[in-house]
């Protein structure tokens, strides 16, 4: 299966999308914010930096991974771009992730210091120092490897955000079997295509974790997605955490603290090549199928341990650094499990919700580890300006000194208020634009060294090349707007779609010739700073997680009641976008009497759920008669996204029935036609 960007704008269709929240004004945002003399003194990042990558760009991430990644074997090769679109990195050197990790640190005489402040919902908490993730994490690679998992073996994770979970990847690395993190909130289903695509032989999961103060089970959702069939797993490994009751199935479930606490607590880590497979996470693309991206070792790392290093300016024997995605996403993978503990980092983890037991939760945990550094994303923030700035000013945020933001385009009343309520006016703010596919922060300031703008990722970092083009791949001048693209290879680049190299070359670099095409739509001010708008293609952003339409309408369309349907992400206040949908009910469905407003809406938000996760129900279902087509029988989201947005509806000549939009909008000016449609 193939899936192509979208196309450019025959149909007069903006490059720039909607969404992006308050970037309507953002070319003449006057706001700068240039590094305090004491911050900029201090700074792990430096301008030279820029110049010195530019000069040699291969060079200088050779040097950044002899310098920040521990090799067992020395690599003699830097950039290999001979076979373009697939790239190869430090191809003759070994190394082992975990070992880079953990073990390295603990050699130098860190052991003592704390890796993990883990935070659990309900105020549990443990603390695991680098000699503590050592042994845990040997004894979790050696439980694993007497289940039979090998090297080059897929290991399923599917666990709520506790030291497990972070202890398990790092298992997976030493033994050099890639991981596959499904995240918590996905379903039963979701997780079951994953578990197949990957052909995974071990799932780690838990009994459940706790969600707003209650516990919430994990492992029923295995047992029915191995139920649909997994002839590759063998087995289930169990983490307790939650103690609920869970179903067993003797010789394939194992208790995690009868297997790992019996293991050994030395393990040997593996040696693998450079272009190791590490990881493959799934993300949404513009199909219905999600991607298996994919990422090597000795790249992914260099990238990893760069960026964390200098984005964030961390000090290791100081800071206290929380990231507050899960890791079930590529920000955990990068900036909680790879980034910060390759740099020997001290961080917190939290399992819970911003608002359990009260919303002053986060601001609590920051007081409460005195913690320095804060990545987070702008719905989050969004959501705490909802809730008022006194709830942070109850507690002592002093100790921050860095603030990231990540997921979304931040708008610039949100970032002023990050800076001002969180960051006390004081501290450098970087705006960091990345994806599943780059491995890690590609576009952002480097504090210290950036004059930042509220609301712009504004430059690619050194040993990066981006650009913003037209639709003939040329780069726009300063002032104009197109699509992001990336010239260059980069070390933490995707190395492809796991099992579909043609999808891979389709997906990225068939719109323009040998560049990368990122999807997003951006500008570049009058200073050549990028600002990011938002995805041209069909890939939603809500809450700063990806959700593509075209799966979210295959969801839809499964369920008995559905004809037809189409989904639009519409621009919201907190979430960045949400997901609307309109459908068409079934002949025999949309005249009978059961199927009122209401009904339908709640029936299939909760199989959207079910199908996918709570993550992607729509906030709002409209039963419709029609779908707006142009002739060739593409939906016009462009329209739907107008009614969805309580705009006025654009252009409608492409459509081939032009009263369908009409149609739809008298339908929804009568709520209680709707349903009867
Ligand atoms: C969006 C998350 C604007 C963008 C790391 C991208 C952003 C998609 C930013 C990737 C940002 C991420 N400003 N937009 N700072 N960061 N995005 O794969 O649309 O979950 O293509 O990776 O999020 O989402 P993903």
């Amino acid at each position: 299966m193939t899936e192509q960007p979208a196309a450019p704008t025959s149909t007069g269709d903006a490059v720039v999308p909607p969404g992006s929240p308050g970037l309507e004004n953002l070319l003449t945002e006057e706001r700068r914010f240039p590094p305090s003399p004491e911050f900029a003194a201090q700074a792990n990042a430096t301008p030279d930096a820029y110049a010195w990558a530019n000069a040699d760009r291969p060079g200088f991430w050779a040097d950044q991974a002899r310098e920040l990644v521990s090799w067992s074997t020395p690599f003699t090769q830097t950039l290999d771009w001979s076979d373009a679109p697939f790239v190869r990195w430090f191809a003759d050197g070994r190394l082992n992730a975990a070992y880079n990790a953990v073990d390295r640190h603990v050699e130098a005489g860190h052991g003592d210091r704390v890796a993990l402040h883990f935070e659990g919902e309900g105020g549990d908490t443990r603390t695991l120092t680098y000699a503590d993730l050592q042994r845990e994490v040997s004894k979790a690679a050696n439980a694993f490897a007497a289940l039979g998992v090998g090297t080059g073996d897929r290991v399923a994770i599917y666990l709520p955000l506790i030291p497990e979970a972070v202890i398990t990847m790092l298992a997976c690395a030493r033994i050099g079997a890639p991981h596959s993190v499904v995240f918590g909130g996905f379903s039963a289903e979701a997780l079951s295509s994953r578990i197949l695509d990957a052909e995974a032989t071990l799932v780690v999961t838990a009994d459940g974790g706790f969600r707003r103060g209650k516990p919430s089970a994990l492992k029923p959702a295995v047992d029915e997605a191995l139920a649909k069939g997994a002839p590759s797993v063998s087995h289930v490994m169990v983490v307790r955490r939650t103690g609920q009751p869970v179903d067993w199935t003797d010789g394939r479930d194992v208790w995690w603290h009868e297997a790992v606490d019996a293991a050994s607590a030395t393990h040997a880590p593996v040696d693998v090549e450079a272009e190791h497979p590490l990881f493959i996470l799934y993300t949404s693309g513009t199909t219905g199928k999600p991607k298996g991206i994919f990422h090597t070792t000795g790249g992914y790392l260099t990238q990893a341990a760069y960026t964390h290093l200098n984005v964030f300016d961390l000090k290791p024997e100081t800071d206290v650094y929380w990231c507050t995605a899960d890791v079930g996403w590529i920000t955990g993978h990068t900036y909680v499990v790879y980034g910060p503990l390759l740099n020997g980092a001290t961080q917190v983890i939290y399992e819970g919700t911003p608002d359990t037991p009260h919303r002053g939760r986060w601001w609590e945990i920051v007081q409460k580890y005195g913690v320095t550094i804060l990545y987070t994303a702008p719905t989050a923030i969004r959501t705490c300006m909802k809730w008022g700035a006194e709830i942070p000013e109850q507690f002592d945020l002093s100790s921050l000194r860095v603030l990231g933001s990540v997921g979304e385009p931040i708008n610039p009343e949100a970032w002023m208020w990050y800076r001002r309520v969180i960051g006390g006016d004081r501290t450098p703010i970087v705006d960091t634009w990345w994806q599943t596919e780059t491995g890690a922060i590609m576009i952002s300031p480097l504090p210290g060294v950036t004059e930042t703008k509220p609301g712009s990722a504004q430059v690619p970092l050194p040993g990066i090349a981006a650009d913003v083009v037209d639709d003939d791949a040329q780069p726009v001048p300063n002032g104009g707007g197109g699509y992001l693209v990336l010239t260059e290879p980069w070390p933490s680049m995707l190395r492809g779609i796991w099992g579909d190299p043609d999808r891979y070359k389709d997906t990225y670099w068939s719109r323009f010739r040998n560049i990368y095409f990122a999807g997003d739509g951006a500008k570049k001010d009058d200073d050549g700073d990028i600002w990011l708008l938002g995805r041209v293609d069909d890939v939603m952003n809500v809450s700063g997680h990806r959700l593509s339409t075209t799966e979210i309408e295959s969801a839809l369309v499964s369920h008995p009641w559905v004809a037809e349907a189409a989904v639009v992400g519409a621009t919201d206040e907190t979430t960045g976008q949400a997901v609307v949908a309109f459908v068409i009910l079934r002949g025999d469905v949309a005249e009978g009497h059961a199927a009122d407003a209401a009904t339908v809406q709640e029936t299939l938000r909760t199989h959207v759920a079910k199908e996918i996760g709570p993550i992607a129900k729509p906030r709002q279902i409209l039963v419709v008669a029609e779908l707006p087509k142009t002739r060739s029988g593409k939906i016009m989201r462009r329209l739907l996204r107008d009614v969805a947005e309580h705009r006025q509806v654009g252009d409608a000549t492409t459509l081939a029935d032009s009263s369908v939009m009409d149609l739809i909008a008298q339908g929804l000016a009568t709520p209680a036609a709707a349903s009867q449609d």
